[in-house]
């Protein structure tokens, strides 16, 4: 698989984004049709995270369970669940059968999940994660993310309202003190990285500068009509990996797989809108996630070839649209996840 400047030398890689300092590198397939294969190497934490990745935000649980068995069938290796989806039973049901039958190992897949807003305490963090290893049905994990920095009240409650319907917010606890008790579990070898999610540079920062273990992933909402070359850019000088969720743009208007830029691509390479988003995601050195309930679209996203480089400009300077869909970043309140029922 890619990793590292010396197997670009040597293979003669195509593309390569250096930071200043030289200390990550965001490596591409010679032959377009393995950049569904690319893998980024983590320099903090070990391991290396799979460019193409599947998210299990689905609603429905056999759904999900579904959806997660044909996306490791069709190819993807790499998993994405969290506490407050919902769906880690169902996630660790799917690799049951899947490694079951044999074509797949469990150290083949890369499987991430996270902690929610109300366990923040460090107190709170290891049962957590040992609930999450326990749906999954893993002894380890590849990633463990922060879900988001804001501290909700601790408890069994997901979304604390006070009688007003606000968040109730945890200001005992700091993103630090949480992020310690992860780096504690890295240490006694149950992740192997650990990283932040929802958070903007500034916060990153702070946490890179105080960190012992610094985050592998930073994993947030960018798309071309969120491109966040920004935290990209602080993410490669820091030897992060960033990774994009909602890379389709979520199924939310304005709708980007209907963007003119985007479609006029796919019909000059042959692809459709969405393998588009997703090359230009790879190749442009973030991760990605992408989710759907459906087996033909779950098998088109796997399917992406390399973009030839007219197009990656095109896609870079072409697209004026600027639209965030999930205000996650903001509270802390998960905008893709409906509201729970009193
Ligand atoms: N940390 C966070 O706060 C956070 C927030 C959101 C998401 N995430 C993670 O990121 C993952 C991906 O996010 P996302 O669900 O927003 O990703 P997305 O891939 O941008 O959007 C998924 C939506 O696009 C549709 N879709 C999928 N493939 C398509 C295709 N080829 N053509 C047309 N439509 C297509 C799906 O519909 P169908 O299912 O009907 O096919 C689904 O409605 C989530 O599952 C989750 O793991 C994290």
């Amino acid at each position: 698989m890619l990793r590292g400047k010396f197997w670009a030398q040597k293979h003669g890689a195509v593309r390569g984004i250096d930071s200043a300092e030289g200390i990550f590198y965001a490596l591409f397939a010679m032959e377009p049709d393995d950049l569904r294969y690319t893998k980024f190497d983590f320099h903090n934490g070990s391991g290396a995270i799979p460019a193409l990745g599947f998210g299990t935000l689905i609603p429905d649980p056999v759904a999900t369970k579904n959806a997660t068995k044909a996306a490791l069938e069709v190819g993807f290796r790499a998993l994405d669940t969290a506490e407050r989806y919902r769906t880690e039973h169902e996630v660790g049901e799917a690799m049951k059968e899947v490694f079951g039958g044999g074509k797949i190992r469990r150290e083949d897949v890369f499987v991430a999940t996270k902690l929610w807003n109300t366990n923040h305490r460090p107190g709170r963090v290891k049962p957590a994660f040992e609930e999450s290893l326990r749906k999954l049905q893993l002894d380890y994990l590849d990633l463990y993310l922060i879900h988001t920095p804001f501290a909700f009240q601790p408890g069994d409650v997901q979304d604390p309202r006070d009688a007003a319907g606000n968040v109730i917010y945890d200001k005992e606890v700091t993103l630090l003190d949480t992020w310690r008790a992860l780096e504690k579990l890295v240490e006694e070898g149950r992740c192997k990285a650990i990283g932040l999610s929802d958070v903007g540079v500034e916060t990153v920062k702070g946490i890179v500068e105080a960190a012992t273990i610094k985050p592998a992933v930073v994993h947030v909402e960018s798309h071309p009509y969120l491109p966040e070359w920004e935290l990209l850019d602080y993410c490669r000088k820091n030897g992060i990996v960033m990774q994009a969720f909602a890379p389709l743009g979520h199924n939310s208007e304005p709708n980007l797989l209907a963007d003119p830029v985007i479609t006029a691509i796919a019909s000059r390479v042959g692809k459709t809108p969405a393998q588009v988003a997703l090359a230009w995601g790879i190749q442009r050195g973030t991760a990605l996630l992408t989710t759907s309930k459906t087996p033909s679209r779950i098998a088109e996203n796997f399917d992406v070839s390399t973009l030839p480089e007219d197009a990656m400009r095109e896609m870079n300077e072409g697209i004026k649209t600027r639209m965030r869909f999930n205000a996650v970043v903001k509270t802390g309140v998960p905008g893709f996840i409906p509201r729970e029922k009193k």
